[in-house]
């Protein structure tokens, strides 16, 4: 974090758990939900595949992966999280074993997901579990990740390719904004000055060209690599090319919230902010969005409780980044959303849901795929919500 900032951080860290309207304390549900989490993962870790990380679970079973799906770095990244909450060794080992699993993926550029695979897992075994042998695999993978950074379209390249007959030719989602906190992190490590300047011309271009005049998202811009112009603005994972996809905008909250955090600089705050108010004025009661803002199908369609666990997160850092009434609004959607979370709507009972932590979430309603299911990135981005408004976590 950027050290100027850090005061105020602490400050409304800890008002942050007290200072809920009504009912459980925030302090009170983080506990109540560790207590599912420390039993389901646990659970799950007996359950898995050598080898192999958990996906989804899906018609009454268990769904793995490999290290090179997207996801990889979220299970071991909960791990370390729990570890962090308990201090327990036995969650320590969970999470260096599963955390070892993904290591293949800190040598190769094939995708920009490279950030959310090695920082989520390697990056909190260094933050949290004291591994400063881990280091090294940071720096390769944000060495790798910016092998995909292109001079002239002022981006890293997120899919190799894609688009209606694969006519891509150099797509970039709003998502990638995320991978951007690995070139940070590194930057911060070893002040190797060229992996700041591509995540801030990578944040300055998509604030340009990836952004609508009411602060939503387009999913994909497409740019020509020759030139560097845009070709196209469209959708890959929302309701249309027009549509406000939800996990699409939590991805871009929590990216400029986490640039301001990294670099104090106020241009980010404020595309936070604008996110953040747009977002706020458009959620429903509960603070979970669907899984598109604009599908006309609402509200008998689906929620995206991914999407709702993202934004806390981000919203829980914003708010203590923010100055005054901004800031309290954000904390108050943080917390809002996390009681939503945790209600039996969302949280699992220990035992059923596959051993996830919350239900209900869209992986990609036009591939038809993963819906409704559990998925592990909405747990790590809840437990991270609820590490973050208990204060402890940056
Ligand atoms: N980054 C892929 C997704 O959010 O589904």
């Amino acid at each position: 974090m950027n050290r100027a900032i850090a005061t105020t951080v602490a400050l409304a860290v800890s008002l942050a758990a007290f200072t809920g309207c009504c009912g459980e304390s925030v302090d009170k549900l983080a506990d109540r939900v560790f207590d599912t989490a420390i039993s389901q993962y646990k659970e799950m870790d007996a359950s898995l595949s050598e080898g192999m990380l958990p996906r989804t679970f899906e018609n009454g079973k268990l769904v793995e992966s490999g290290s090179g799906w997207w996801c990889s770095g979220f299970y071991p990244g909960t791990l370390w999280y729990i570890y962090h909450y308990t201090q327990d060794p036995a969650f320590a080992a969970m999470a260096e074993s599963n955390t070892a699993k993904v290591l293949p993926e800190a040598y190769k550029s094939v995708t920009h997901d490279i950030g959310f695979m090695i920082n989520c897992s390697f990056g909190n075994g260094l933050r949290l579990g004291g591994h400063d042998e881990y280091a090294p695999v940071l720096e390769a993978a944000a060495g790798n990740l910016a092998k995909r950074y292109l001079p002239t379209t002022h981006t890293t390249r997120s899919w190799n390719g894609g688009g209606p007959d694969g006519t891509w030719l150099f797509p970039v989602i709003v998502d990638n904004m995320m991978n951007l906190e690995l070139l940070m992190e590194v930057w911060k490590r070893t002040g190797t000055d060229s992996l700041k300047t591509i995540a801030l011309d990578h944040a300055n271009t998509t604030m340009a060209n990836q952004y609508r005049d009411d602060f939503t998202a387009w999913h994909v811009v497409d740019y020509d690599p020759s030139d560097g112009h845009v070709r196209s603005k469209v959708t890959h994972q929302g309701f249309s090319d027009d549509s406000a996809w939800a996990r699409g905008q939590a991805w871009g909250l929590y990216g400029y919230t986490m640039m301001y955090k990294e670099t104090g600089d106020k241009t980010y705050l404020d595309q936070a902010l604008k996110i953040g108010n747009m977002l706020i004025s458009r959620l429903p009661e509960d603070g979970i969005p669907y899984w598109d803002f604009n599908d006309p199908a609402i509200p008998s369609t689906l929620k995206d409780a991914s999407a709702g666990a993202i934004m806390a997160s981000a919203f829980a850092d914003l708010g203590r980044l923010a100055p005054g009434a901004d800031g309290k609004r954000c904390l108050k959607m943080a917390k809002k959303q996390v009681r939503t979370l945790g209600s039996p709507r969302y949280l699992a009972e220990k035992g059923e849901n596959g051993h996830f932590i919350l239900k209900h979430s869209v992986g990609s309603l036009p591939g038809k795929s993963e819906i409704d299911v559990p998925l592990t990135y909405a747990d790590y981005y809840f437990i991270e919500a609820l590490l973050r408004l208990t204060g402890r976590l940056d």
